[in-house]
């Protein structure tokens, strides 16, 4: 039978999300996608309008199906966390169930489980502020919506999701190796996803038989990485220094979310794939 995918942070065709979401597609899984909820309404909008149809195209031709989208705030776990503003906020008002515990428990209601689990999500406010400029509050919400979103979904998806079933974050090399620009914490909040990779593999994979590794990927020309500023000069650099002397698709990386979700990754857990 066809295994299920839940994809949080899919809003348009440029990032990786969308990528992973079609190599999963063409592997045969079903697709399910959380959208961040103040872009829901034009994602929907745009799927719905044939917007998206030429990058739906699938290898053997056909279209990748979406089979549910969820509004999704991943910086909130529950309906009690939610702050009186955001609640009054249009954008949210006109949508429910979207923190994470309700979206898994929305999954849980209408389809029983899924097989693969992927976070293609950041959000860093301070992003273009260096580190050493950056406020306590930017640092916690680069920290929240970037890192402790994922042990958020995880832990929440992981009852529902089967024995052998596998999760996959991306990250980005910022967490090692200084890359000028990438500040406001959000150098900090990958490298404390990597590091949760191998205590989440360990805690999941013992008591779940859930595998949890990472994708630390090569610039794309993404809506998020174009709000960063410095995304040109990183491709540049990256054609210039690294071995393959071409530019990385959204494919490449979405190719190897489905290799690493698949039986052919079956021992590979807290692993951090480089692409
Ligand atoms: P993207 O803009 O396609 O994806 C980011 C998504 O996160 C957006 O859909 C946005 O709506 C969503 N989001 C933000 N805050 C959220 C929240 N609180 N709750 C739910 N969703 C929220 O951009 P991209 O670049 O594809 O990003 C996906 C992942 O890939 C991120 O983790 C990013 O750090 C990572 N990455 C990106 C690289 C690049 O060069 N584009 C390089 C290496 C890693």
């Amino acid at each position: 039978k066809g295994k299920r995918a839940f994809i949080a942070g899919v809003a348009d065709d440029n990032g990786y999300g969308w990528a992973i979401a079609k190599s999963l597609a063409a592997a045969g899984a079903e697709i399910l996608v959380g959208t961040w909820v103040p872009a829901l309404n034009i994602f929907e909008s745009s799927l719905r309008r044939g917007k998206f149809d030429d990058s739906r195209i699938l290898p053997d031709g056909s279209l990748m199906e979406i089979t549910k989208v969820y509004p999704l705030d991943a910086v909130f776990d529950n309906p009690e966390d939610v702050p009186e503003d955001i609640k009054a906020n249009k954008r949210y008002a006109g949508s429910s169930n979207w923190t994470v515990q309700e979206v898994a428990e929305s999954v849980k209601k209408d389809f029983g489980n899924i097989d693969i689990l992927v976070h293609s999500l950041a959000n860093g406010p301070e992003v273009i502020k260096p580190l050493l400029e950056t406020s306590r509050r930017g640092y916690l919400a680069a920290l929240s919506a970037s890192s402790y979103s994922y042990v958020s979904l995880l832990k929440h998806f992981v009852p529902i999701m089967n024995p052998g079933g596998s999760s996959i974050s991306l990250t980005y090399i910022a967490s090692e190796r200084i890359i000028p620009g990438y500040g406001g914490g959000m150098s900090s909040a990958k490298a404390a996803l990597e590091s949760d990779t191998r205590v989440l593999a360990f805690e999941a994979g013992r008591k779940h038989k859930i595998r949890v590794n990472t994708i630390s990927a090569g610039p794309l020309r993404s809506r998020a990485a174009k709000a960063i500023g410095f995304i040109d000069m990183m491709i540049d650099y990256s054609l210039a220094n690294a071995p393959l002397q071409k530019e990385l698709s959204a494919e490449e990386v979405g190719n190897t979310a489905a290799f690493l979700a698949s039986p052919l990754a079956s021992a590979i857990t807290g692993a951090c794939y480089i692409r």
